[in-house]
């Protein structure tokens, strides 16, 4: 099976006057056709960097550094940047940025919006970009008038679902979708889920990066999830599984919330984002393991060392020095 985006060594940081902010740093990723992948992590750990990064959008003060982004078996990081980004925006990676529901500008028709968007990418006729638009509502169960009508006038679900169709226009490799239905209600949320469900169903992207601070939302839809720590993936395997037998002491204490029932102990669990003590700057990160500050187990190599990733099982892989063989 080739993989829709493989990265090595990822390092992307922003690149600030006191220093650098090392929101993705060595982020070894592997995204295979067909796959549902759901990215988690406290606020802060690189999730929409990570995001960003994928899509290419190196908006200042945040640059690429060091690594490599293969997608759909070719090199984007071996080319300039801006011509890597035409070749791939829309096409093979697209990108439903953090809160863009909020972002679209409420005095263009939908129409509109799709077309200057999409046209901006392929420089196709307007007229053929809303016919396509309007299939794609078509093909997703979104009623076709709502092309004609205002950001303003829709329900923030519908908006959502029109900016899931505006992303898969152009069939792309893999939708990244930042956040998607944090604003939303339950119901809502339900809905957007199916919409994103159903574009995967359908073939209309490959691939999804479904990124979200909520285990219970990525386990309606994710088959894989990948745990973020401070700018790096501390653990990777299949949804089930590591939401009930977790192994790095930090996906453990992220788990534990969704796992306990009782509402007061859950409360308190996810005021505290389910654990002691405060994410690391990332501007200075903890030497070795940077969960080591915060870790119950941690042990004098972790203090020095960062831990390699390690396969436990078949397909679960966790950074943890509790795993490596003495
Ligand atoms: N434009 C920016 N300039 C400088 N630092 C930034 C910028 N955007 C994000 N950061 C920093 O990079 C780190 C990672 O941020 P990012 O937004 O990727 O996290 P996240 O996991 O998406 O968080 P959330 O769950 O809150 O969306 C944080 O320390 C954040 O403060
Ligand atoms: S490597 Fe050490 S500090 Fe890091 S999570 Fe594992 S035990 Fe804890
Ligand atoms: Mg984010």
């Amino acid at each position: 099976m080739g993989y829709v985006v493989e990265t090595i060594d990822l390092r992307a940081y922003y690149m600030l006057r006191r220093g650098s902010v090392k929101a993705v740093d060595g982020v070894n990723l592997k995204i295979g056709e067909r796959e549902i992948v759901g990215v988690v992590g406290e606020s802060g750990c690189g999730k929409s960097t990570l995001s960003r990064v994928l899509a290419l959008d190196f908006i200042p003060p945040l640059k690429l550094v060091g690594g490599k982004i293969i997608i759909d078996g070719e090199d984007v990081t071996s080319i300039p940047i801006s011509e890597a980004r035409k070749r791939i925006a829309g096409t093979k990676i697209s990108l439903i940025p953090q809160s863009a529901m909020n972002a679209i500008i409420p005095v263009t028709r939908v129409k509109d919006y799709i077309a200057d968007v999409v046209k901006e990418k392929t420089g196709l006729p307007r007229e053929k970009i809303v016919d396509m638009a309007r299939k794609r509502f078509e093909e997703i169960g979104l009623p076709p008038i709502a092309l004609d009508m205002y950001p303003f006038e829709l329900s923030g679900g519908m908006r959502q679902r029109v900016l899931i169709a505006l992303a898969t226009l152009l069939n792309p490799s893999l939708l990244i979708a930042d956040e998607p239905t944090s604003a939303l209600d339950v119901s809502t949320q339900k809905m957007v889920l199916t919409t994103l469900y159903n574009v995967f169903k359908m073939g209309l992207t490959k691939s999804i990066m479904f990124i979200t601070h909520d285990i219970a939302t990525v386990r309606q839809i994710a088959t894989r999830i990948v745990v973020m720590y401070a700018g790096k993936i501390v653990e990777d395997g299949p949804t089930e599984d590591l939401i009930h037998n977790p192994f790095h002491p930090y996906s453990k204490a992220l788990m534990f919330s969704i796992l306990t029932p009782e509402p007061e102990v859950r409360k308190r669990v996810e005021q505290t984002g389910g654990i002691a003590g405060e994410p690391p700057s990332l501007i200075n990160p903890p030497p070795g393991c940077r969960f080591h500050p915060r870790c119950p187990y941690a042990m004098d190599v972790c203090r020095r060392e960062e831990p390699p990733m390690i396969e436990v099982e078949k397909g679960r892989f966790v950074a943890c020095w509790l795993y490596a063989k003495k």
